[in-house]
């Protein structure tokens, strides 16, 4: 390779693993506006999973309607900026960064130049690359919901579902800070580690149906999209939240016109797609949080760039524990 090229992973079409190529391309060069940054580290998320496949559909309002309109995916990334515009105020080489590109993608490469106001803050200086690109999407997804969507109460109870997830184990993390009571669901294997990250109590969702336990949750946290609201609605407490990161067509009613009929409420948020500024803002607050030593990252496995077709099969499955990353 010489430094006009750089390897990547490109994506024409809509498919299974197959349809990403580990290849070679032309490097890009920073506008005067943008930083280069070398990637050390990019994430495997359930959300690459949608962005390769295309499915759901309608998520291809968004990514593309008959092939994917960005051909090198990758939402989220840790490195380092080897060259900067001349426009360029707040950072300098040699800067390590972690940042997230959301639908401009462009992070399974090992270069991307990005716009110094993109969503870019300093990596927590006590985690890796992995840890760092790792945290980005579960834990700005449970921040977001927690804080924005309910104003998340100190002495609340929360019960978090998928609570070994990517989102899951940041949500028990936000949740204890907080201050809350968490009660977490995930099958027995994963009981060591959700208590670890603060969890008071857990149910194992293979023997137990929390619906079943008489327990009034303030907050029901769905991470995986799961449960069924309807179910779920007797273990809320009398002014009890639902929320979901996952946009089910029977949630939609509920969503709609579920609090006419009474004060427990269902919430869904797309959280990739608030303003940049907002996103920003929180990726400086679990900084520092993780600077504070509030937040880790869990990683269940390490790929390289050319495994990345084995890593789409692994997180394909929905039984990661934490984060699925890549290393460069
Ligand atoms: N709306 C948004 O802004 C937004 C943002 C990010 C992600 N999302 C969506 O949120 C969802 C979750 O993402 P994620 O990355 O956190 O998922 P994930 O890490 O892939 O979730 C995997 C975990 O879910 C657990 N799990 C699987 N089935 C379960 C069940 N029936 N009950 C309880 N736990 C179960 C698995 O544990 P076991 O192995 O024990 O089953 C595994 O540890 C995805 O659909 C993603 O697209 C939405």
């Amino acid at each position: 390779m010489t430094n006009t090229t750089m390897k990547a992973v490109v994506s024409n079409k809509y498919g299974g693993p197959e349809v990403l190529s580990y290849t070679e391309i032309a490097r890009p060069n920073p506008k005067d506006n943008e930083v280069l940054i070398q990637i050390k580290a990019t994430s495997v998320t359930a959300a690459s999973i949608f962005m390769r496949s295309g499915k759901p559909y309608f998520a291809r309002l968004f990514t593309g309607l008959s092939k994917p309109k960005i051909t090198i995916q990758g939402t989220d990334l840790a490195g380092e900026i080897i060259a900067i515009g001349k426009n360029v105020q707040h950072y300098k080489i040699g800067d390590k960064v972690m940042a997230s590109t959301d639908l401009d993608c462009g992070a399974y490469a090992e270069y991307i130049c990005l716009a110094e106001d993109a969503i870019i803050v300093q990596q927590p200086h006590n985690m890796t690359a992995a840890e760092a690109t790792g945290m980005i999407d579960g834990a700005t997804t449970a921040l977001s919901f927690f804080r924005d969507n309910i104003q998340l109460k100190k002495g609340q109870k929360v019960l978090i579902n998928g609570a070994s997830g990517s989102i899951g184990t940041a949500a028990i993390q936000l949740a204890k800070y907080f201050g809350t009571e968490v009660t977490a669901v995930c099958s027995s294997k994963n009981e060591a580690l959700v208590r670890s990250l603060g969890a008071d109590f857990m149910i194992d969702y293979t023997k137990e149906d929390f619906t079943h336990l008489n327990t009034p949750y303030d907050v029901i946290f769905d991470t995986v999209g799961k449960l069924s609201y309807s179910k779920s609605k007797k273990a809320l407490s009398k002014n009890g939240v639902f929320l979901t990161p996952v946009l089910l067509i029977r949630s939609l009613f509920h969503m709609l016109f579920g609090s006419l009929f009474g004060r427990k409420k269902l919430k869904f948020a797309a959280t990739g797609l608030r303003p940049e500024a907002l996103r920003k803002r929180d990726l400086l607050f679990l900084k520092n949080l993780i600077e504070d030593g509030k937040l880790k990252t869990v990683i269940d496995r390490k790929y390289t760039l050319n495994e990345i077709q084995a890593a789409h099969r692994y997180v394909e499955k929905g039984h990661k524990v934490g984060n699925v990353v890549v290393t460069f």
